[in-house]
């Protein structure tokens, strides 16, 4: 039967299309179903997926608005538009000096506890303009995009002062508004205690629970509130504290835990209902267990582990074993990891923690969508999803892991529009009357 809704955007051809129909969230073995459909089809209509299925059915149900574009993937790879549940994007200064202090031999916590790392970002985005920021950000996210990623989590964190944290997500915002990326965003105050606090620890947390929260929250400016919880930043019980704060006052929670040493935090953010915890490089057994009862996602960082000359990657077998929602990330951030490409993460996903292609792509889609709190719009290929998708060149989905450091997304399509990249002469047809 033809549809009633005619299409806009029409992809066909397409020699695997991995729609990840089927479970949300994807748990143990569930991880290795991408709902793969040979010579399949896409139809759009307007922002939304009109048809999912085989190319010929695609065709011949959906009948072409004027002006629909076609075009045909050539027996390539598609899947749903990548998503990254953990970047830190907005910063203007770049840390590559502490990059090379690190091959010297310094520890990142050296660094850190020297007034490097976060605090000199901090430093330098307090006194950096708005537009400077916006500017160098919107880059990020054009590369983020091109990498064959449609929807990030951001993080505030690099202000650490009511003004310079509500600025972030202000910029977070605007360009959100303005970026084909949609950002979904965090406030992390507490990402480390800035210089004019070291003396009193206490009054920065209070600061944080008093004077920001109620501003970040008043003005509707985060969904979620995020938290460093490690040794020489915030420990356990400074953690709960303002996290309960921010889920008083209707914030979701994350959490940055056991990335540098195992602290009982992958049990903090179970315990308070955490809808992710992140990094886990030394979560406990115990930690793995309730987080997989309390279904808080893991998102896991490889490209930080990689990029601190790390030897211990985090334990994801372990979790899909236990029943954990696993979910893979960039990290983007001008300190530990930066880098704005997820294909980079999943070869490390693959080389360094053994997880396959298959499952690395369940955890870059419908599990990422999941420790945002987007499964029921992103992460998959269905009728009435978002129009979020990737033509990959490649003819077969286990090459994105395994064709290392080269970045394979060629056509990335949001909200039914491309938006970034080609796919060369001929391939893209615009029937009648279309302007643009
Ligand atoms: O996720 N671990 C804490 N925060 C970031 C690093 C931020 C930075 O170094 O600027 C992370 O790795
Ligand atoms: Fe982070």
């Amino acid at each position: 039967m033809p549809l009633e809704k005619k299409a806009t955007l029409l992809v066909k051809n397409i020699g695997q299309l991995v729609t990840m129909a089927g479970d949300v969230p994807r748990l143990g073995d569930q991880m290795k179903q991408l709902a793969l459909v040979e010579n399949g089809g896409v139809a759009v209509a307007g922002e939304e997926l009109l048809a999912v299925g085989r190319s010929d059915e695609v065709e011949g149900r959906a009948p072409l608005a004027e002006g629909c574009r076609v075009i045909d993937a050539g027996g390539r790879v598609v899947t749903p538009g990548f998503i990254d549940p953990h970047t830190h994007p907005v910063f203007s200064m770049t840390r590559e000096k502490e990059f090379e202090m690190r091959i010297r031999g310094k520890t990142y916590m050296e660094i850190a506890a020297a007034g490097g790392g976060i605090r000199a970002s901090v430093r330098d985005l307090r006194t950096t303009p708005a537009d400077v920021l916006i500017k160098k950000t919107s880059h990020r996210l054009d590369r983020l995009l091109a990498h064959g990623i449609t929807t990030i989590e951001a993080k505030s964190g690099y202000g650490l002062s009511t003004e310079s944290e509500l600025k972030q997500l202000e910029i977070i915002r605007e360009l959100n508004n303005t970026h084909p990326i949609d950002l979904v965003p965090t406030f992390l105050g507490a990402h480390e205690v800035p210089d004019e606090y070291r003396e009193d620890r206490k009054a920065y947390a209070d600061l944080v629970i008093n004077e920001m929260l109620p501003k970040v929250t008043a003005q509707g400016l985060a969904e979620f509130s995020d938290i460093f919880c490690e040794k020489g930043v915030f420990d356990v019980d400074e953690s709960r504290r303002i996290q309960q704060a921010a889920r008083d006052s209707g914030l979701g929670l994350k959490f940055h835990v056991d990335e540098l040493g195992s602290t009982g935090g992958a049990e903090l953010a179970a315990s308070m209902g955490a809808v992710s915890a992140d990094h886990l490089v030394y979560a406990s057994d115990e930690g793995i267990r309730a987080m997989a009862a309390s279904g808080t996602a893991a998102v896991l960082l490889p490209a930080t582990t990689f990029s601190l000359a790390g030897t211990t990657y985090a334990p994801a077998r372990k979790m899909i074993e236990a029943g954990v929602i696993v979910a893979l990330s960039t990290d983007c951030n001008p300190g530990s990891s930066n880098t704005e490409s997820l294909s980079l993460v999943i070869s490390l996903a693959a080389l360094q923690m053994k997880m396959t292609a298959a499952e690395a792509i369940s955890a870059v889609t419908v599990n990422a969508a999941c420790a945002i709190n987007r499964q029921d719009r992103i992460g998959r290929l269905k009728v009435g999803c978002m129009a979020d998708l990737v033509i990959w060149d490649m003819q077969d989905y286990r090459e994105l892991p395994y064709h290392c450091g080269v970045n394979l997304a060629q056509l990335v399509i949001k909200r039914g529009k491309i938006v970034s990249g080609s796919l060369g002469n001929g391939n893209v047809r615009k029937t009648q009357g279309l302007k643009d």
